[in-house]
Parts: C-alpha cells; sequence; structure tokens
C-alpha cells in the first residue's frame, strides 16, 4: 500500500492526515501530489469527492514550510469560485498548515474587509480568496502578489469561463510569471486551455476520470413526474425521507419558493443562493453540515466543491443548464467512495431537453414514471409523506409556546455524526471503510 509518505509529504502532515483518519491515499492524490512537490506545473483532474482539495493543498503547504512571508505578501495562493468553498478550502488545510507552523487564512466577499485588512497586517504563508475580494484589497495596497510561489485554481474550468476569466487572468498576471501554477477540477474542458496556455509551463496532467467525471458509487434516476402540480407534491414528499438531501433548483427567487413550501409543510429546509446575506449562507451551511437542517435547496452556487458528509440524495429539481453542473451538483453525493442517488424530476415537456443533457453527461440514467407517493418513488428516494406543523421562515422565531416540531426520524440525518464528528481534529475519517 502507498502512504502519503510514500509520496514525498513531510511527516508533519502525514500525522495530521492519520490523526483524522486518512491514511491511504486517492488515486488522484497518488497521481498528481509527487509532481505537485516536485515543482511541476499540474492539470489534475479527478471525479467529484475524490480528494482533490488536499492533491492540490498539501504539496503547496509542504512547499510553503520553512520560510518566512511578509505581512500582505502571501507565499501560496488558492482561487475558488465561492466564498463557501473558499472557506471549506481554508478550513480543510488549517490543521496541516498549522502543523508545519504555516498560516492559512481566506478573504472573501460578504464579510467586513477591514477585518482582513487587519489579518493582512500578519503573515499569511497561503491565501485562499475569492476572485472578487483578492481584487479589492490589491486595489486598497493591503494585498499583494508579488511573492507568491505558487497558485492553484480549485474548479479551473470555471474560472476559466466568461464569468470569471478577466478577473483571474488580471490576478493571475501579478503573480510572478516563473511560479508554480496546479489547475484542478472533475471536469477540465476546453475552456481551460485559455488559462493552461498563458500560464502554464510544460504541465503534467493527471487525470483519473474519464471527460465524463464518473463515479461508481453514485446511481442516477430520471422521475418522471407529469406535470408541475405532480412535481410539486413529490418534491415535499422527497424532502420529507430521511437523511441528508440537497435540492437545486435554477433560480434564487425559485429556491426562496421552495424553501417556503417545504418549510409551510413542517419540513425545515434551508436556502443557499448568491443574494442571500452571507450570515443566512453561512447558517444554511452550517445547519445543512451538523445535519439540523435535513434540506438544503441551493442554486449553482452550491453545486461545485463543497463537501458536506453524508449527503445521501441530490436532486435536480430544476434540471441544470448544462452537463458539466450536472455532474458537479451530483457531486455533491457519492463522496470519498461512499454511495448516494442522484435523481432528476422530470416534467413532461422536459424530457428531450434532459435526455440530451444526460447523454453529454454520459450517464447511465433510467427512466422511472412516478407518482406522488408511489412504490417506485418511495423505493428510489425514500419519499415520506411530510407530517410536521409549519415552520416559520428561517431565522424567525417560532410562535408563542410552539417548540420546533421534530419529525420522528427525520430531524438529523441518517449518519448524523457518525463520520467526522469533529471536522478537523481525532474523528476517525478513514472514509474508504464505508464505501459502498
Ligand atoms: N485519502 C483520503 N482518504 C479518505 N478520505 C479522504 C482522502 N482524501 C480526501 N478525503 C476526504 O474526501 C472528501 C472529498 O474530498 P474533496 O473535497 O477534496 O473532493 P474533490 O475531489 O475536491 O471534490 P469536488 O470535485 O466535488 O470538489 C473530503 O471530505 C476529504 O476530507
Ligand atoms: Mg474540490
Amino acid at each position: 500500500m502507498t502512504t502519503f509518505a510514500d509520496l514525498g509529504l513531510p511527516r508533519d502532515i502525514v500525522n495530521v492526515l492519520r490523526k483524522e483518519g486518512i491514511t491511504e491515499p486517492f488515486p488522484i492524490q497518488e497521481a498528481a501530489i509527487p509532481d505537485a512537490l516536485a515543482g511541476r506545473d499540474v492539470l489534475g483532474r479527478g471525479p467529484t469527492g475524490s480528494g482533490k482539495t488536499f492533491t492540490f493543498g498539501l504539496p503547496m503547504l509542504a512547499r510553503l514550510a520553512g520560510a518566512p512571508s511578509k505581512p500582505g505578501h502571501p507565499r501560496g495562493l488558492v482561487l475558488a469560485p465561492t466564498r463557501e468553498l473558499a472557506a471549506q478550502i481554508r478550513e480543510r488545510l488549517d490543521a496541516p498548515a498549522a502543523a508545519l507552523g504555516l498560516r492559512v487564512f481566506d478573504v472573501v466577499g460578504g464579510v467586513n474587509i477591514n477585518q482582513h485588512i487587519r489579518a493582512l497586517a500578519s503573515p499569511v504563508d497561503l491565501l485562499v480568496a475569492t476572485p472578487g475580494r483578492a481584487e479589492d484589497l490589491i486595489n486598497q495596497k493591503k494585498l499583494f502578489f508579488d511573492a507568491v510561489e505558487i497558485t492553484a485554481l480549485d474548479e479551473a474550468d470555471q474560472m476559466a469561463d466568461m464569468g470569471f476569466l478577466p478577473q483571474v487572468r488580471k490576478l493571475l498576471d501579478r503573480t510572478p510569471k516563473d511560479g508554480q501554477r496546479l489547475l484542478f477540477s472533475a471536469t477540465l474542458d476546453g475552456d481551460v486551455q485559455k488559462l493552461v496556455d498563458r500560464y502554464m509551463h510544460d504541465p503534467v496532467t493527471h487525470s483519473t476520470a474519464p471527460a465524463e467525471a464518473a463515479v461508481d458509487t453514485m446511481e442516477h434516476y430520471r422521475l418522471l413526474v407529469g406535470g408541475r402540480e405532480e412535481r410539486g407534491e413529490i418534491v415535499l414528499q422527497i424532502a420529507a425521507r430521511e437523511g441528508k438531501t440537497i435540492m437545486f433548483m435554477r433560480t434564487k427567487h425559485g429556491v426562496d419558493r421552495q424553501v417556503k413550501k417545504l418549510r409551510r409543510a413542517g419540513i425545515n429546509a434551508q436556502g443557499l443562493h448568491g443574494d442571500k446575506g452571507q450570515g443566512a449562507r453561512t447558517r444554511a451551511l452550517e445547519g445543512f453540515s451538523d445535519g439540523s437542517t435535513p434540506v438544503l435547496v441551493a442554486t449553482d452556487i452550491a453545486a461545485r466543491g463543497i463537501d458536506v458528509d453524508d449527503v445521501s440524495l441530490v436532486v435536480h429539481v430544476d434540471p441544470p443548464a448544462e452537463h458539466k453542473a450536472y455532474l458537479h451538483r451530483a457531486g455533491r453525493t457519492a463522496r470519498a467512495g461512499t454511495s448516494g442517488t442522484v435523481v432528476t424530476l422530470v416534467m413532461d415537456e422536459q424530457r428531450k431537453e434532459v435526455d440530451q443533457l444526460l447523454r453529454k453527461a454520459g450517464v447511465d440514467a433510467p427512466a422511472v414514471e412516478v407518482e406522488p407517493m408511489s412504490p417506485q418513488l418511495v423505493t428510489i428516494t425514500g419519499a415520506r409523506v411530510p407530517q410536521g406543523s409549519p415552520l416559520p421562515p428561517p431565522g424567525q422565531p417560532q410562535g408563542k409556546g410552539q417548540r420546533q416540531p421534530q419529525r420522528p426520524n427525520a430531524a438529523g440525518g441518517s449518519g448524523r455524526g457518525r463520520r467526522r464528528p469533529s471536522r478537523n481534529r481525532g474523528g476517525n475519517r478513514n472514509r474508504r471503510s464505508n464505501a459502498g
């Protein structure tokens, strides 16, 4: 068996991983960590949930160890598309960084910028940032990229798409030309070539997934629901299942509306989208992670990178806009060798669109006709009839004398706390033993 030490990672990091129950490198880690440690530019593609964060993050830390950083001048930089993902990356790298005497910090939008300015007045070795906030800090002359030795782009293909490319280019142009660059995603398609050509030197590609980043512990279904009304009822019944469920909608408005409907039916759901305040966004994700909110309704803002334990079902309430989004949304379940189910709700007029999408995604998803509480629906999703009494909107107190109703069996999600009771330290995190 190959170990993390065999890959060349320092003993301090190996010890931290062991404490978290992580002892055996995943394929992408085994393939790419040695090259990243050797200073090569790496283009890495591994399926969702295959451990890419450590694949780029740990070699970065190892290479930064043992030298000082100046305040405002980080030597390592990770760019990520969303605030939640940047914060998560920082959190995952905290312990291994501390073991090497390094400081990791994240700067993201939605947080008072003065907080970041104060934090950057002390040395930060590895900075994790969303592009917008990094640019703001640079413009205010509180952050400089002239000392950046290694840059990683997580979700690199998204960072290379129209929405991000101009900003990402500007930021990368500020880093030294000869710096090391690591580009990772579950889907590395054509767009990313623009970044490869301009910023990478003789990159080595490590791909442990076919173009369609299939995860073989994931089951996919197309649920033919009929019309909009039936779909509405079916969504409620699916949401009343036991276990953690993520529901994806196309629009922010759709998320808000769906959360309202679910809560009215007594289901403790929260919404996550880009128009919500950062406080609400953080609460929604925390509640979902710790199991107190079993249903998260989100736009594609939650489609990439977000790593929450024990999500057993992903529901495309609205089909995603393109096939890559399908793969990333789906990848919120069946992570790190665990199993999970993904269903796409298909109304009659959406059949053709969804067929095409799944074909492009390279996913084989049997079509099953379902009706509210039909046996097939129950078998595939664990649907139940919602039984709780109405809940107020998230964040608002219950009515007088009313306690938060607990739906029997449903509050915590099936495996709450079973794996990784504390995210960072001590918990037995050997995911492989949980492989389905
Ligand atoms: N070698 C390992 N053994 C066991 N668990 C691991 C290992 N490496 C990573 N993990 C865990 O696997 C989970 C998924 O890792 P990570 O979030 O890095 O996936 P990813 O490849 O970035 O997925 P995505 O494409 O969705 O961003 C994390 O909870 C992480 O702690
Ligand atoms: Mg990731």
